[in-house]
């Protein structure tokens, strides 16, 4: 870990609990996830780290050209940023069905695949499309192993296949399947645990392929930041799907050391000492998730060990050499998730130099429907 660009030039000017974002950083992870895949053809990262419109414009401006989402209201922010390939990768049900149809077919040009696992679902989507009078590109969600989403590979996926190619507003282009349970620390050890969650999907691909049914050839969509790893490897698979790479977090660095680095990090204040070497930051769960166990990294400042935290309070203990921080004196986490902690903010504060140079706001809250820039009145985040 660098921790170069992590300083701040003016700390007293900044209101804390506040998001930081370093794209020096995320440039840095980029050209490592570049020279990990050998390019960034074979990538389709995730947007559900960040939504936010200027991160996704500056991947675009490195050269990736797919992207990963799992709302409408994501497709829709990617549409907006620019991006004319897109996989929306969760189970449409209800009136999201209907949105993806409608979306679809307002955005010319674009390139949208979703992922089906049901067969009722596929028949909502076909006569949302039908409704519509367009056509989607689909893959079949395959369960690799985590139990979450997907259908398992074998009989019931290839039924739901043929019943899909007969589906005249849906066209078939091969699997999605995502093996996020696989959290091995270990690579070597990770490999064939990836390898086998692998080879039903890989089947399944060879199977669609024999038999025809698929527009173009069948493809495989798979994995996240702990799993490319060994992804990248399988020739088969077509495309790897990371998302919290471009950001990393304390989690992913504790099962896969400095693979990347943080490009986000959460600026707290000590706000308190009640004693001894006691001290409180103002960065308590509703400043950083704690939807993973554990506390947050302390970046800037080793010898901070933090305890427990409450909504607003988050307790810590001096044990390093030197002086106590002080009341006022800024402290940088790196959140144990990420993706969860960008949510619980409406923008980022940009930092370049030292400096807060601008604010990127983040989309796409739940409960709320993004219909894109020129319907917002505040000109923020979300509505
Ligand atoms: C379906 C799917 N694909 C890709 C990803 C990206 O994985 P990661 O967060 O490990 O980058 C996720 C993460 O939740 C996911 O749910």
């Amino acid at each position: 870990m660098s921790t170069d660009d992590y300083f701040l030039v003016n700390p007293d000017d900044l209101q804390t609990p506040a998001l930081l974002v370093f794209p020096a950083v995320i440039h840095r992870n980029v050209d490592r996830m570049s020279s990990l895949l050998g390019g960034l053809d074979r990538i389709r990262p995730h947007i559900k780290t960040h939504k936010c419109k200027q991160v996704i414009r500056l991947l675009m401006g490195r050269g990736v050209s797919r992207f990963k989402c799992a709302l409408v209201s994501e497709a829709r922010l990617l549409i907006e940023s620019g991006a004319r390939d897109i996989q929306l990768a969760y189970p449409l049900v209800g009136p999201a069905v209907d949105r993806l149809a409608e979306l679809v077919a307002e955005a010319e040009g674009v390139a949208v695949q979703v992922t089906v696992d049901d067969i009722g679902s596929a028949r909502a989507l076909e006569e949302a499309f039908e409704r519509h009078d367009r056509t989607i590109d689909v893959l079949i969600d395959l369960d690799a192993g985590m139990h979450r989403t997907g259908i398992a590979p074998g009989p019931g996926a290839e039924a739901l296949a043929r019943a899909i190619t007969a589906m005249p507003h849906l066209r078939l282009r091969g699997f999605h399947a995502y093996d996020g349970h696989i959290r091995e620390s270990d690579v070597d050890a990770r490999r064939p645990l990836v390898a086998a969650a692998m080879a039903e999907p890989l089947r399944m691909k060879r199977w669609l392929d024999g038999e025809g049914l698929c527009e173009g050839p069948a493809r495989l969509s798979t994995s996240g930041t702990l799993s490319f790893i060994v992804a990248k490897d399988i020739d088969e698979i077509d495309e790897v799907t990371p998302g919290t790479w471009v950001f990393w977090d304390g989690a992913y660095n504790e099962i896969d050391g400095a693979r990347f680095e943080f490009g986000g990090l959460v600026a707290s204040r000590v706000v308190c000492r009640p004693g001894g070497n006691r001290l409180t930051l103002d960065a308590g769960s509703k400043g950083v998730s704690r939807d993973l166990p554990g506390p947050p990294i302390v970046v800037n400042r080793p010898g901070l060990v933090l305890g427990p935290a409450s909504e607003e309070h988050q307790t810590a203990e001096w044990i390093g050499e030197g002086s106590v921080p002080e009341i006022g004196e800024v402290i940088l986490l790196a959140p144990r998730h990420i993706c969860t902690t960008v949510y619980l903010y409406s923008h980022f504060q940009v930092v370049e130099g030292g400096r807060v140079v601008d604010r990127w706001p983040i989309e796409c809250q739940h409960g709320e429907v993004y219909r894109g820039a020129k319907d917002r009145s505040d000109g923020g985040a979300g509505s």
